[in-house]
């Protein structure tokens, strides 16, 4: 049966969503992430350095719970898996990815947007799900329409919010938790400004805590 994501991830409210320029960038930004009180990151493979990134996170940065994002074909996620990834997450899904995933064992949030993508998810043993891209969808109400067909999914809406968006967002009963990359602003991570990202986090959890 399916790794249990949601156990996995009990507790983290905040996923940040983080795009690594390098991997020396990626552990210091998983770094000030932990200092700010988050413990859960999904690395997207978006680019080449990705794989790098999410196993030197894995090695280096004890207490932070690396995930990979961004994981489109089941190559993708054998590979993520080997380098040390404990959970994975996609835009959408596949057929592949859904038994793949349970197949391999890891933790694996498939991407939905339409009932019938949660349908899939759910037949397949998967309970966590990332509804993206979560502002585009008007994610909040669906978030309501699917609390009573889908009263065991639940859902880690990603995709255009932000600290004032997440409080509504978090409120919602089936929303175990957030994905965005507000925490890791491009800017602040090119500019190696970690103690703005670690302030972001420290941001966030006080949010998420309310
Ligand atoms: C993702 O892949 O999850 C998104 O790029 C993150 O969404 P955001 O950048 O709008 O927060």
């Amino acid at each position: 049966s399916a790794v249990d994501a949601q156990a996995l991830l009990r507790g983290h409210r905040i996923v940040p969503v983080y795009t690594p320029g390098g991997v020396e960038e990626a552990v210091a930004v998983a770094r000030a992430l932990l200092a700010g009180g988050i413990g859960a990151i999904e690395v997207t493979l978006r680019t080449a350095v990705a794989m790098d990134a999410i196993a030197a996170i894995a090695r280096d940065v004890p207490g932070m719970k690396v995930g990979a994002g961004t994981v489109l074909d089941l190559a993708q996620l054998r590979d993520v898996q080997r380098a040390g990834a404990s959970f994975a997450v996609s835009p959408g899904s596949s057929a592949e990815l859904l038994h793949g995933a349970v197949d391999l064992g890891i933790a694996y949030l498939p991407g939905v947007a339409t009932g019938s993508e949660v349908m899939a998810a759910l037949a397949a043993g998967h309970r966590l799900l990332k509804l993206f891209p979560a502002q585009a969808i008007n994610a909040l109400e669906l978030l309501a329409a699917w609390r009573g067909p889908f009263a065991h999914a639940r859902f880690c809406p990603t995709g255009g919010i932000d600290a004032a968006l997440a409080r509504d967002y978090l409120r919602q009963s089936n929303v175990a938790c957030l994905g965005g990359s507000w925490l890791t602003p491009a800017d602040a991570v090119r500019a190696g400004d970690f103690a703005r990202i670690q302030h972001l986090a420290r941001e966030a959890v006080a949010l998420a805590a309310d």
